[in-house]
């Protein structure tokens, strides 16, 4: 699989077909981890939380580049590019620790509710698939929950397969954390979804 970089150093847009002309962009917040995104993912959808995670991110944006975990990147979805009001946000998160074989990441999507039921989500789960061709890690899977209709419903439209199969926080000790797996995704299979790209300047990384 040929991964490109510059998805991970340098600025760039993703358009894609969805109810009107959605965007993606990588934005600031790139976690490197599956706490500080779930972190990130319970926070309430408002407009203001994203606004207030974008300012925070920036320091975890330092922490990954440091580490050199830079296996997450995190999509701010907005209709009119030029304000970049955020629908939603979603993420590829390396689930693995270090070392691992085969390394994991784990696709995730929060639209803010006023987004939700009109087709942005099914194009925004393309766009992360898409990307996922591009991020290095072995698998890519989404886990999701049995009574999440929406979620299922937009990766069935998609086309993936779900596995009936239960998933608990902290390595099967803790909570149910997933009920429905999407494992071992063909990321390949969506490496020519529609979408126009372009890429911008690099990114500098202080
Ligand atoms: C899950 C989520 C991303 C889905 O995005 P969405 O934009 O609402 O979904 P779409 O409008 O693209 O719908 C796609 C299909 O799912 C169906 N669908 C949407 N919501 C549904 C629901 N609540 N129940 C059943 N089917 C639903 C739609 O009818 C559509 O099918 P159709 O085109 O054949 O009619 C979004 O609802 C969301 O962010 N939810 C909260 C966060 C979350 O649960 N994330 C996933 C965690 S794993």
């Amino acid at each position: 699989m040929t991964q490109d970089p510059r998805f991970f150093t340098h600025d760039w847009r993703m358009t894609i077909p969805g109810p009107g002309t959605i965007k993606f962009v990588l934005s600031p917040i790139t976690p490197a981890s599956l706490s500080s995104f779930v972190t990130i993912y319970n926070e309430p959808a408002t407009p203001e939380e994203h606004a207030r995670l974008v300012a925070s991110s920036i320091k975890r944006r330092v922490e990954v580049k440091t580490t050199g975990k830079l296996l997450v990147a995190m999509l701010y979805m907005a209709t009119d590019v030029h304000r970049m009001e955020p629908l939603g946000h979603g993420a590829i998160a390396r689930v693995t620790p270090d070392g691992t074989v085969p390394s994991v990441g784990n696709i995730g999507i929060k639209l803010l509710p006023a987004a939700r039921g009109c087709g942005a989500g099914t194009a925004f789960l393309r766009a992360l698939l898409r990307l996922s061709c591009d991020v290095v890690v072995d698998q890519v899977e989404i886990a999701t929950m049995h009574h999440n209709t929406a979620m299922r419903a937009v990766a069935k439209k998609v086309g993936l397969n779900e596995t009936l199969e239960v998933k608990y926080s902290s390595g099967g000790e803790g909570e149910i954390i997933a009920d429905v797996i999407y494992f071992n995704i063909d990321r390949e299979a969506y490496r020519n979804v529609e979408m126009e790209l372009l890429f911008g300047d690099e990114i500098i990384w202080d």
